[in-house]
């Protein structure tokens, strides 16, 4: 929320160079997963740095109507879920975003049984259950497919699960529905993001025993839970967004409150294209230069280069000399960005999931209409380096996932409008 509006259209005039600091905010993906488990803990719970983002209001919106009582203090979140009733979750706000998926676990950990409307989130492809769910079944517990959602039901028992795929919200689902499991639970080809591991640095603090976080084989072990405190993690795709705005639009940055090695892949392609970036304890400094085209890109899962700087990355490499291939390996349908950038004035062409970007000298303003969260914020990046005025609708979809980002793009001297 912008001034508690919600942002729809944004005008953007580029050319101007980027100046000053940023402070990351805490992290959407790590934060969701997090708030959402607490709909699995009865308990009273402290997050800090916590982002003022639709999709964390939203989850608010869906614990209330569970019984889970919170109360916001700027960053900080303060959470009761001693009251956790059963309550059915509206579609409206359970289609609104992906991470809904998670109330799956949490609630089948509470009551033995959980049914939620089907997820909403960016569209970047299928995004099917399937993994949730087979997992979920080979635990014991018995799942369908309902006309609108999904259902599952049965107390997880102890065992070993194999996923074929390092699903993140497959393996946070698993971890929330193991917290009451019959025993300890195994999962093998587990995801690694750093999300996941501050999903699991909070249930341990709220008194859950599980091994082998940062890697692909984690155990959960049954036991008795409460409340805590947790600070979450900085938003490593909020600080990627920023060093690719800076890349566009010229100038200097310096990023604060944020884990340098988090985004590493992301400022080792800006460097190679030219970016003269230095790390320090919790701080990024990036100066952009002239760009040069990079060696092919591959997206994958962590610690590959994110899918979620995918789009980002591609604005920045549209006025680098020479060609530079991106492939992205993990949504079958994640360059939906590409026909805007297009438009102004980006030669990228596609052949499945390659995207071949040669250097433009120029781009130009154009009315664009933002895609998912990711590529909105791609287009951002793009206007602030063209020439003339860009006019992004559909903006609203940016509050999503960013905190404050206009008002810091303005503050840096950008110059962006929103009606
Ligand atoms: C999380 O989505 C993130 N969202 C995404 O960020 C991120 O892009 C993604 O992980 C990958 O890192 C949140 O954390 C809220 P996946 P998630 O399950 O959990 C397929 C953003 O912009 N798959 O790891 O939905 C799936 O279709 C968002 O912040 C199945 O086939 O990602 C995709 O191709 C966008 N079956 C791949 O796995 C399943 O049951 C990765 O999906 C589940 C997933």
């Amino acid at each position: 929320m912008q001034g508690g509006r919600v942002l729809k259209t944004l005008h953007i005039t580029g050319g101007r160079p980027l100046s000053g600091t940023v402070e990351i905010h805490g992290g959407k993906n790590a934060a969701l997963p997090i708030l959402t488990a607490a709909a699995a803990i009865p308990g009273r719970f402290l997050l800090r740095n916590c982002p003022e983002i639709r999709d964390v209001e939203i989850t608010r919106e869906i614990l209330a109507l569970l019984g889970v009582t919170s109360h916001r203090a700027g960053s900080e979140l303060r959470l009761d879920s001693t009251g956790l009733r059963p309550a059915a979750i509206p579609p409206a706000l359970a289609g609104q975003l992906r991470s809904s998926v998670l109330f799956l676990g949490a609630l089948l950990s509470s009551f033995g049984n959980a049914s939620i409307p089907l997820p909403g989130g960016c569209v970047l492809g299928a995004r099917p259950l399937d993994l949730h769910r087979s997992a979920l079944e080979t635990l014991g517990a018995q799942t369908e497919a309902l006309s609108d959602g999904i259902s599952c039901r049965g107390r997880l028992r102890a065992g070993t699960v194999i996923l074929r795929y390092p699903s993140v919200g497959a393996t946070e689902n698993l971890l929330l529905a193991a917290l009451h499991a019959e025993g300890p639970v195994r999962i093998l080809g587990a995801a690694a993001e750093p999300e996941v591991d501050d999903l699991i640095a909070f249930l341990t603090a709220c008194g859950a025993e599980i091994s082998g976080a940062g890697g692909p084989c984690l155990t959960i072990r049954p036991s008795s839970l409460h409340g805590a405190e947790h600070r979450i993690l900085p938003d490593r795709m909020e600080a990627a967004t920023w060093l690719c705005a800076a890349a566009c639009a010229g100038g200097s940055l310096a990023l604060t409150g944020l884990v340098p090695a988090h985004l590493r892949p992301v400022s080792d392609a800006l460097r190679l294209a030219g970016c003269r970036i230095t790390e320090e304890a919790e701080r990024l400094s990036v100066t952009a230069g002239p760009l040069r085209a990079i060696p092919p890109i591959v997206t994958g899962p962590y610690p590959a280069f994110p899918t979620d700087a995918q789009a980002p990355l591609m604005a920045a490499l549209l006025k680098a000399s020479g060609t530079t291939i991106l492939e992205e390996t993990v949504f079958e349908d994640r360059f939906r960005h590409i026909p805007a950038l297009r438009a102004m004035g980006g030669d990228i062409e596609t052949v499945g999931r390659l995207a071949r970007i040669r250097g433009v000298k120029q781009l130009h303003g154009a009315r664009i209409r933002a895609t998912d969260l990711r590529g909105g914020a791609a287009m951002v990046c793009a206007a602030l380096g063209a020439e003339g005025e860009t006019v992004l609708t559909d903006a609203a979809l940016l509050d999503r996932g960013y905190q404050d980002l206009i008002k810091n793009l303005n503050l840096l001297g950008a110059s962006v409008s929103a009606d």
